[in-house]
């Protein structure tokens, strides 16, 4: 077994664009345009739909991953550095679940599904300052940002200096 089950590859790339644009969207546009904003509604609602598929997407992910064969865990040529390696992986899933979740309890208390989804005409929030939850979806969406910066570097390491052929096994083919 030299690669990832290619349902899993294509769950991969799909999700990378989809959580990289999450990210950039959120904290460039989204959270920059105030709550009194009628183009807020628009921004929130394409960022909660966004944020539900990339749930989905990471469940299936998971079950995939539990029921398909995967390569053996790469060598990084260091006891250290391998532990350090499937630790970050983990790491990814759970900050991507954490967002979701962080991103769903704002919205609860806030009552967002109502005003967003059922058009009940109540005004948003002056902002989501005060609710802790968006606290902890602004810190976690920063660890994420690095995690998957960290996440490149250990891939290029390895395709790179280690010329393992790294990216291959997040790849298609035989
Ligand atoms: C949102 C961004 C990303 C996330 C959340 C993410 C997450 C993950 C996770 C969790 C794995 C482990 C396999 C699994 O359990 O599914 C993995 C593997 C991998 N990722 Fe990413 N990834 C991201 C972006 C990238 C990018 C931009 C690259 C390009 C350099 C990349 C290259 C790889 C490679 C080569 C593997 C296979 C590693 C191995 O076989 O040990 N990933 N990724
Ligand atoms: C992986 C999925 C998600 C990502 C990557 C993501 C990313 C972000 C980012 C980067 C911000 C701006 C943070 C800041 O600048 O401090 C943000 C704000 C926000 N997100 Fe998410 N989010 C996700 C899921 C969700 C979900 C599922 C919901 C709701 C159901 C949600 C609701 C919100 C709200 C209400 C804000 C605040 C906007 C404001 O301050 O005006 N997010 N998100």
């Amino acid at each position: 077994m030299k690669r990832y089950h290619p349902a899993l590859v294509s769950l991969h790339w799909l999700l990378t664009v989809l959580i990289i644009v999450a990210l950039l969207m959120g904290s460039n546009i989204l959270s920059q345009i105030p709550n009194d904003n009628p183009e807020k509604l628009f921004a929130l609602k394409m960022h909660m739909i966004s944020g539900f598929i990339i749930l989905i997407l990471m469940i299936v992910r998971l079950v995939i991953r539990q029921v398909t064969k995967k390569p053996p865990h790469a060598d990084a040529g260091n006891a250290v550095l391998n532990k350090a390696g499937i630790a970050a992986h983990y790491l990814l899933y759970l900050l991507v679940f954490a967002m979701v979740g962080s991103g769903i309890a704002i919205a609860v208390i806030s009552g967002l599904p109502d005003i967003v989804f059922n058009n009940s005409g109540v005004a948003l929030p002056e902002n989501f300052n005060h609710i802790l939850p968006r606290l902890f979806h602004g810190v976690i969406a920063q660890v994420l940002f690095i995690m998957i910066f960290l996440h490149v570097l250990g891939a290029l390491y390895h395709q790179l200096i280690r010329k393992d052929s790294l990216l291959s096994r997040m790849w298609f083919g035989q």
